[in-house]
C-alpha cells in the first residue's frame, strides 16, 4: 500500500474496518509519522457499513476508520468515503456510492478481511458474485461475531450497506489478509475450495491480480501450503511479485 502511495499520490484505496487490518493501519500511520508518507492526494472507499447508525456513532465503521486511522494522516477526509448506512433512501446512497468510485477513476488497491462465514464486505453467502453496492440482512454467525463491539448482541443491527462482489472484482488489485484459526476454515474454502456464492470470498479466484495474506493459524488448513511457500520463495527469488 505504501509503495502504491509513493508511486501514485493520488491513488484509490479500498479499504476495510474490523480486526484484522489494523496492523496495517498502524504500520502506514508510523510511515506517516517517521518517513513523511503522505495521504493528501488519496482517496478511500470503505466496503461496508451497517444501517441506522450515523456516521458519528461510535460504533459505525466511519467512526472506526476515523478514529483508527483517518485522524491520525493527513488526508483529506473529504476525500475518505464510506456508504451512507442513515440515509433516508438506502437504494440511492448505494448508487451514489458506485458513482462515486467510477468518478475517481475506479479503486487501486482493495484491501478485505474475511469472516469466518467466508464473507467479503458484508457479502454474506449466496451473495450474488456479480453484485453491486447494494442493502444486505447480516447473518446471525456474523452479528454475533461483532457483538463485541456492541452493548449486547442484540444491538447489532441487522442490516448493511456493502460493495457488492462485482464491485470488489472491479478493483485493479486485491489484498486479502487474515489472522488467526477461527479463520483458518474460511481461508481454504476461499482459496482451495470451489468458486461458490456460499463462500463469497472465493471471489477473489477469478481476480487477476489478487494477493492472500495470513498468519500460520489461518493458514493452518490450506491443502497446499507447502507449495505456496515454494512459490512465494521463487518469486523472490526472479525480484517484485507483480
Ligand atoms: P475481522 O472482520 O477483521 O474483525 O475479523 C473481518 C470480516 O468480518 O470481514
Amino acid at each position: 500500500m505504501a509503495g502504491l502511495v509513493r508511486a501514485k499520490p493520488a491513488c484509490v484505496l479500498g479499504l476495510a474496518s474490523g480486526e484484522t487490518p489494523l496492523p496495517t493501519y498502524e504500520e502506514l500511520i508510523r510511515l506517516h509519522r517517521e518517513e513523511g508518507l503522505s495521504f493528501a492526494m488519496v482517496s478511500t472507499f470503505n466496503l461496508d457499513e451497517y444501517v441506522g447508525l450515523d456516521q458519528s456513532d461510535p460504533r459505525s465503521y466511519a467512526a472506526f476508520m476515523h478514529d483508527r486511522f483517518f485522524r491520525h494522516i493527513d488526508i483529506d477526509t473529504s476525500s475518505t468515503h464510506v456508504p451512507d448506512g442513515s440515509a433516508e433512501d438506502l437504494d440511492l446512497a448505494c448508487a451514489e456510492y458506485e458513482s462515486a468510485i467510477i468518478a475517481v477513476g475506479g479503486i487501486d488497491l482493495q484491501i478485505l478481511g474475511i469472516g469466518a462465514d467466508g464473507h467479503i464486505g458484508f457479502n454474506e453467502p449466496i451473495s450474488s458474485l456479480a453484485s453491486r453496492t447494494r442493502v444486505k440482512v447480516l447473518t446471525e454467525q456474523t452479528r454475533q461475531e461483532n457483538a463485541r463491539y456492541f452493548a449486547s448482541p442484540d444491538d447489532v443491527p441487522r442490516l448493511s450497506l456493502t460493495m457488492g462482489i462485482g464491485t470488489i472484482l472491479e478493483a485493479r488489485a486485491l489484498v486479502l489478509l487474515a489472522t488467526g484459526e477461527h479463520k483458518a476454515d474460511a481461508v481454504a474454502r476461499a482459496i482451495e475450495g470451489p468458486l461458490s456464492a456460499m463462500v463469497p470470498a472465493s471471489a477473489i479466484q477469478l481476480h487477476r491480480r489478487a494477493i492472500v495474506i495470513v498468519d500460520e493459524p489461518a493458514a493452518s488448513r490450506l491443502a497446499l501450503s507447502d507449495y505456496y511457500r515454494e512459490v512465494t520463495a521463487a518469486k523472490a527469488g526472479l525480484g517484485a511479485i507483480e
